[in-house]
């Protein structure tokens, strides 16, 4: 495993692996269909979480339709990219429609063809601390990615947004910004976690569908933390050691809001509050009051 941020690549600023790089030109002229549904998310938000919960939607609550194949093979992950494998966007192209995607791709980076398709966005926002924690544990765990070093030196790497997908600030506040010019539904992972059933209902109504109560109660069950981390489908279990080592960390970790208070220093917590609000001055959006 390497010990320095090396191997990642840059598109306008923001890392990327160099593999999605050298496939970006595939990427950027991807072509959106109208009724594609895109699942974006800074990494860590809660991204497998809300694919289970559209899922579930999408197949009426039926638990055994949504075992068909992994989560990561059933909504291809656009700039996803590891030569000779099929690209996302490979995978994206043979599969029928209606497709639901998945992206981490900040708002100024994602194929222009979403916009003008007017596709249906599901953005999620976890807040930047506890993303951070669970990206850490992450990083430490594959071993496709950088060596993530100490909790400090890492916690330096995370705020300069020198990550994978760049800036939790910028991403967050991009998506945020134009919530209202297109068809985004922009939910929280706290929302989700206080009130799934309310959440749920907001992801129902946006996907045009109605179910009944009692399916919707089933999907709040199947899609909860304890189910999720026990279901070899989204687990991730099934990936390989060598790319994901799930004894040093497992990927679904905790599943809970407020962990970053075991992990950041009090003058770290002050300095990243500093910071925060100086990078989200003048938006609407308060994470920190969600803590
Ligand atoms: S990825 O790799 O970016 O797609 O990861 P992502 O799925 O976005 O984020 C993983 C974190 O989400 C937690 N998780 C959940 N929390 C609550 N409920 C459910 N059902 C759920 N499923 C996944 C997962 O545990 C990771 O967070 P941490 O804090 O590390 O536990």
């Amino acid at each position: 495993k390497p010990t320095t941020w090396k191997g990642i690549a840059e598109i306008a600023g923001v890392p990327l692996s160099a593999d999605t790089v050298d496939n970006w030109s595939q990427i950027q002229t991807f072509k959106a269909k109208p009724d594609d549904l895109l699942i974006c998310t800074y990494p860590k938000s809660g991204t497998t979480w809300i694919q289970e919960i559209v899922d579930m939607i999408e197949q009426n609550g039926d638990v055994e339709k949504c075992q068909r194949a992994l989560i990561q093979h059933r909504h291809p992950f656009i700039e996803w990219a590891r030569p000779p494998q099929p690209s996302g966007v490979d995978k994206a192209n043979e599969m029928p429609s209606p497709r639901t995607l998945k992206s981490h791709l900040p708002a100024q980076l994602l194929p222009p063809s979403f916009w003008t398709s007017n596709c249906k966005f599901i953005y999620v926002a976890r807040n930047a601390k506890d993303c951070m924690v669970s990206y850490y544990h992450f990083y430490r765990m594959s071993q496709v990615l950088p060596d993530p070093g100490t909790w400090d030196e890492y916690f330096e790497v995370f705020i300069n947004g020198k990550v994978n997908w760049g800036s939790w600030f910028d991403h967050v506040r991009g998506w945020w910004e134009i919530r209202d010019r297109h068809q985004i539904l922009f939910l929280f992972y706290e929302d989700m976690k206080r009130d799934p059933k309310h959440e749920i209902q907001k992801v129902m109504q946006f996907m045009g569908k109605n179910l009944d109560e009692k399916i919707l109660d089933k999907i709040v069950q199947e899609t909860s933390f304890e189910k999720m981390k026990e279901n070899p489908m989204t687990n991730r279990s099934t990936v390989p050691k060598s790319i994901l080592d799930q004894s040093i960390s497992p990927f679904m970790r905790k599943g809970t809001v407020g962990d970053w208070k075991n992990h950041f220093t009090v003058a770290q917590n002050e300095r990243f509050d500093e910071l925060y609000r100086e990078k989200m001055k003048g938006t609407s959006i308060n994470f920190c009051m969600k803590l």
